[in-house]
């Protein structure tokens, strides 16, 4: 590992001098994430990572298996970082490679899971399709998706935020007589973190929590014990009942 380490420095000595074409390529085994060669003019080394680490096509280096700079082992075999654009090309990248998943580049919280074959009837998917469960974002580094979107929205890479409920596909309508997401849901972007009454206050028992423009939580106050509605009021969020 000692001459390997020398050849490293000096690839990354070339590198940051700006050199255009470094003679160095550092090239993941497409099969194994333990493994990477080392390609210069016409020589190839293989190498190993040491144990418990695994090579990042990211960063270019040995990293700690399962840690936060591990791009391989969630990754299926030689999986190029590409997002899917239009639905009619996942044919194609799931036939190269059928256990892949597959950013949406036009949702961040979407992907395709070329695994997901059977769709059932009522589905809002199509084959592959899926979508992280709101509001959680799609992680494309580490091909998951990730509960806590704080850690994702920064990293979209162009791939779109979809904040309000309603513009995400797990609630669009499949059925003729379904109650429609706007409805259900009332969009939170813009508004302040915390409760909100929704629609007329006055007269509502419905009422929201917002968080990061997100529509957290979405309900509607029980009648109260004799029957008469009880309704939400702000700013001190309760529901009350109106006599
Ligand atoms: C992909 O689909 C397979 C088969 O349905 C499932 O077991 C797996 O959990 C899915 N992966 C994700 C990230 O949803």
């Amino acid at each position: 590992m000692r001459n390997i380490a020398s050849i490293l420095m000096l690839w990354y000595v070339v590198s940051i001098h700006g050199a255009t074409s470094t003679p160095f390529q550092l090239v993941p085994d497409p099969t194994d994430c333990t493994k990477f060669s080392i390609h210069m003019l016409k020589f190839k080394w293989e190498v190993s990572c040491d144990a418990g680490k695994v090579f990042s096509r990211k960063i270019s280096n040995c990293v700690l298996q399962n840690g936060p700079y591990d791009d391989c082992s969630n990754r299926q075999q030689n999986q190029p970082s590409i997002t899917i654009r239009a639905y009619e090309d996942v044919f194609n990248y799931c036939a190269q490679c059928p256990t892949c998943l597959y950013p949406d580049a036009n949702n961040c919280a979407g992907f395709y899971n070329c695994s997901k074959i059977l769709v059932p009837v009522y589905s809002r998917f199509r084959q592959f399709e899926d979508e992280c469960v709101y509001p959680a974002l799609f992680d494309a580094d580490a091909l998951r998706c990730e509960r806590d979107y704080k850690k994702v929205e920064g990293n979209c890479g162009g791939r779109p935020l979809l904040l309000y409920p309603c513009d995400q596909k797990r609630f669009k309508c499949v059925v003729a007589h379904c109650r429609p997401c706007e409805v259900t849901y009332p969009n939170c972007a813009g508004k302040s973190d915390g409760f909100h009454e929704w629609e007329d206050p006055n007269i509502s028992p419905y009422f929201t929590r917002c968080q990061d423009g997100r529509t957290i939580k979405a309900e509607r106050c029980d009648p109260s014990g004799n029957g008469t509605p009880s309704l939400f009021s702000c700013p001190k969020p309760m529901c009350r009942c109106r006599l």
